[in-house]
């Protein structure tokens, strides 16, 4: 459903000159699988989410999305996403209900359709207990929520989801994980990237790690763990970012 081939994006910084914040990135996402971008801080993870969002547009190479193309049909490829990024703005001063139903609207639903995909929303997320109180209200798990359910009120078969699970605590992060994994039950495509070993390890079928723009290695956490000779994905993390710090057997 996913097809990234050789994806680059360099960005011209005036004090850096030339950043290649994505480098001849290649990867497939299937239908019913989660495929993890895994990366340190600076990888190229959210600017990749971002190209296949088409939020910016690529230096070189292509991605198609549920067979459209992200440089010659932009607003298709949108109609075929849910794009969650961490910067999204909520309206502080409506209720995550009005919140849906605003976007709700905006992508064509109406009526009974829209009414009972807030509801269905609202309780996959665990919001009842606050979906009528004003965002501004609200704490940062529970605006999460709502910025993922709002990505996803249209139900696209695509969900691309950058670092969903970031600064929560375990019981938020593990509703939002739940939810991701229906998601994958439901047949959807979900890409999301992560620092978060665990989160990895836990939910990805696949795994990419991503270093410096360029994907080092992909495939299942077995697949990672023969490769590297490490067991934990911690070290397998440091072992293919060129760090080893196996002394005392523990990565
Ligand atoms: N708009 C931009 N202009 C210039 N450089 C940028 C821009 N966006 C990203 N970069 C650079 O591209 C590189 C990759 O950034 P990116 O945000 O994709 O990393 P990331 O893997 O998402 O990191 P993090 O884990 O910190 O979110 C970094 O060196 C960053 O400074
Ligand atoms: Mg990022």
């Amino acid at each position: 459903m996913i097809q990234v081939q050789h994806l680059s994006k360099a960005f011209t910084d005036p004090k850096r000159g030339a950043v290649r914040a994505v480098d001849g990135v290649s990867f497939e996402v299937r239908k019913g699988e989660i495929f993890g971008l895994l990366g340190p801080n600076g990888a190229g993870k959210t600017t990749t989410l971002r190209l296949l969002a088409t939020v910016m547009t690529p230096t070189a190479g292509t991605a198609v999305l549920n067979g459209h193309d992200v440089v010659r049909s932009p607003g298709e490829v949108r109609r075929q996403i849910g794009f969650l990024s961490g910067d999204m703005g909520l309206y502080h001063r409506l209720t995550p209900r009005e919140i849906l139903a605003f976007f709700g609207q905006l992508n064509g639903l109406d009526g009974a359709a829209l009414k009972s995909r807030i509801a269905e929303m609202v309780a996959l997320l665990d919001m009842r207990s606050f979906a009528d109180t004003k965002v501004d209200q609200l704490s940062t798990g529970m605006r999460q929520r709502v910025a993922i359910a709002r990505t996803l009120i249209h139900d696209p078969p695509i969900l691309i989801l950058d670092e969903p699970a970031a600064g929560l605590d375990v019981p938020t992060a593990r509703v939002i994980e739940e939810f991701i994994l229906e998601a994958r039950r439901a047949g959807k495509c979900i890409l999301l990237s992560t620092h978060v070993m665990e989160e990895a390890e836990f939910l990805c079928d696949r795994i990419a790690v991503i270093h410096q723009g360029r994907i080092r290695i992909t495939g299942t956490m077995e697949e990672l763990r023969a490769a590297t000779g490490k067991q934990r994905l911690r070290g397998i993390f440091l072992a293919l970012l060129g760090i080893d710090v196996d002394t005392a057997g523990r990565s």
